[in-house]
């Protein structure tokens, strides 16, 4: 500053030189006092309480840069995700058609989704675009499509004083979450990227906390990862929880200690919370007993963030994905999908509030890496004309996933085996029809076909979802992904950040630039990180089989159990 100052004054004008020196000292004198005063006294605080909305320099000096990210995710929804559950809502809660999900009020744009190899993405290129702000090939995990890793908005955020986030009900070694966190060629390779999540590699740990499933790959194969659990997946015989808490990260492993963790006011940062071995059930299956829902997993994570920010420059970056949305996608199960969608909207909505009481500007964007199953709310189920309707009552009438049904089957036959043909086909009719899928109107053939399926449980899943999706008129189209355009929402707790996200956002965008503008709001430096990372070992030896190229990779844990 004085060299500067120095140079302000040309040679020979001493006069001149000693004034400007004066005048530079008494201004840095003048600045030491504001900010001390402004750091160590509550006056701005008072000041900004009895004069909210007052500019000014003491009241606005530590906190007028301090921001936060809220980063929602959900995988696999596309705008017909959006119309299903918001006229399942209707329906169920007796409201009129003007009801709205939640999010309707908050949609900014759409964005285009194809990756660099693919005009259909996978989630690990859709979920490095927002995080690299890069189009990148499929299966890449935060990695540049020449191969080497790409800084992270989630590094570039911790590196810059901020406190960051992961919060999923999938496996927390999964193609989102891992995109943030971690990088590695393929997204098979969750045993590396548990490494790297714990901060074993050149960064050091740069996630703060973590809520999600996905115990496995933290655990040795072999090795029972809780006392009901599976068996772990690492082939490495490392225990990473073991060497985490050692580390000093706080463990959470299952309902009770999460409940301990009293919604946020008792974590200790960094917290790793695995409860699952690999996903978290469906909300529509989900036992509140044993697991929290989306929206506690979020509050508890941002309770936590944002005390422990509290007297910090810096906010927090936290990402929250509807994971699942995406595997009902996949099974093409609309009862299930439909929960998933209503609880992440639910979500989004007490996260809005948590932002509209916070005096820290908050910034929440949502929007889906792609669409998945090709969902479309109308079906043509004869060879007549179809009519103009399709019927959410029969999406309420089912209860439980076709994967929990599913799974539910395959165990009632194990453990009445061949005994009785005549007790299989009761249980059928009673356990899976009637209570489970709510269908009453199911014939003879269709007991002896869901029986001539349970050793092939893809395609009894797919009787199952079919019996539901034909009599509510609701069509797939794959079991894949589609590249139709998805939905972005955006939310800010400021007037001036609200008019620049709708600038930035509003209308038709890349997913990349969504990645570009959280980077820019945070005033971020991806590519300083992208070097800081140039050697970092993004291969892992063995691929866990769990995510291989198998049609069912996204229900590893069930796989898992048919082969056992
Ligand atoms: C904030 O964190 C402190 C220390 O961990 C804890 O004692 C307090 O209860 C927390 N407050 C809230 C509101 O979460
Ligand atoms: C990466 O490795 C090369 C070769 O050893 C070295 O020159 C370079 O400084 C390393 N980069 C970083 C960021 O450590
Ligand atoms: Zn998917």
């Amino acid at each position: 500053m004085i060299t500067k100052g120095s140079n302000l004054s040309k040679p020979g004008q001493n006069g001149g030189k000693r004034y400007t020196r004066y005048v530079l000292v008494g201004l840095v004198v003048v600045l030491v006092i504001l900010t001390t005063f402004s750091h160590n006294f509550t006056l701005k605080d008072q000041r900004s309480k009895l004069f909210p909305g007052l500019p000014g320099f003491l009241g606005g000096h530590k906190h007028s840069k301090k921001k936060n990210v809220i980063f929602f995710v959900s995988d696999g929804m596309g705008p017909a995700s959006m119309s299903m559950a918001r006229s399942f809502q209707q329906h169920t809660g007796g409201f009129s058609y003007d009801h709205m999900l939640n999010l309707d009020d908050f949609l900014v744009g759409s964005s285009r989704t194809r990756s660099s190899n693919s005009l259909v993405t996978d989630s690990a290129a859709g979920a490095t675009a927002f995080s690299c702000g890069l189009k990148s090939y499929n299966g890449a995990i935060g990695m540049h499509p020449d191969g080497h890793p790409c800084g992270t908005v989630l590094e570039a955020a911790k590196l810059q004083g901020y406190l960051t986030g992961l919060v999923v009900t999938t496996r927390i070694t999964d193609a989102t979450p891992a995109s943030f966190s971690a990088h590695a060629d393929l997204r098979g390779m969750e045993q590396l990227i548990a490494q790297q999540q714990l901060g074993e590699y050149e960064l050091g740990r740069m996630v703060d906390l973590m809520i999600g499933g996905g115990r496995t790959n933290f655990y040795p194969n072999g090795v029972q990862s809780s006392p009901y659990g599976i068996r772990g997946s690492r082939t490495d015989g490392r225990d990473l929880i073991k060497e985490a808490i050692a580390d000093g990260w706080q463990y959470v492993g299952d309902r009770d200690s999460f409940d301990a963790l009293s919604e946020g006011k008792n974590v200790e940062l960094p917290l790793l919370a695995l409860l699952a071995d690999y996903d978290i059930p469906f909300d529509i299956d989900r036992s509140d007993s044993e697991y929290p829902s989306l929206k506690e997993e979020a509050m508890t994570a941002i309770n936590a963030l944002s005390n422990a920010s509290k007297d910090s420059d810096h906010g927090f970056f936290l990402l929250v994905e509807g994971s699942r949305i995406d595997h009902a996608g996949h099974l093409n199960d609309p009862a299930a999908q439909v929960r998933e969608v209503i609880a992440y909207d639910e979500t989004f909505k007490a996260v809005v509030e948590f932002a509209k009481q916070s005096d820290v500007e908050t910034v929440i964007i949502s929007t889906s890496d792609h669409e998945t199953g090709g969902l479309v709310t109308a079906r043509q189920v004869s060879r007549n004309y179809p009519e103009y309707l399709w019927y959410p009552e029969v999406l309420e009438k089912a209860q439980q996933s076709c994967e929990y049904l599913a799974r539910k089957l395959i165990q009632e036959r194990r453990t009445v085996s061949e005994q009785s043909d005549v007790a299989l086909s009761k249980f059928i009719k009673d356990e899976i029809f009637r209570s489970g899928l709510g269908i009453e109107d199911y014939t003879a053939d269709d007991v002896e076909e869901i029986k001539s399926l349970i050793d092939t449980p893809g395609f009894l899943m797919d009787k199952l979802t079919d019996m539901v999706s034909v009599r509510a008129q609701i069509g797939w189209t794959t079991h894949g992904h589609s590249a139709v355009d998805v939905n972005i929402y955006a939310y800010s707790n400021r007037d001036n950040s609200k008019t620049h996200l709708l600038e930035k956002l509003g209308g038709n965008h890349e997913n990349t630039e969504i990645g570009q503008f959280m980077g820019r709001y945070l005033d971020l430096d991806l590519e300083k990180v992208t070097h800081m990372i140039e050697n970092t070992t993004h291969v892992q030896e063995t691929v866990s089989s769990a995510s291989s190229k198998n049609p069912f990779e996204y229900i590893p844990e069930f796989q898992r159990e048919l082969k056992a």
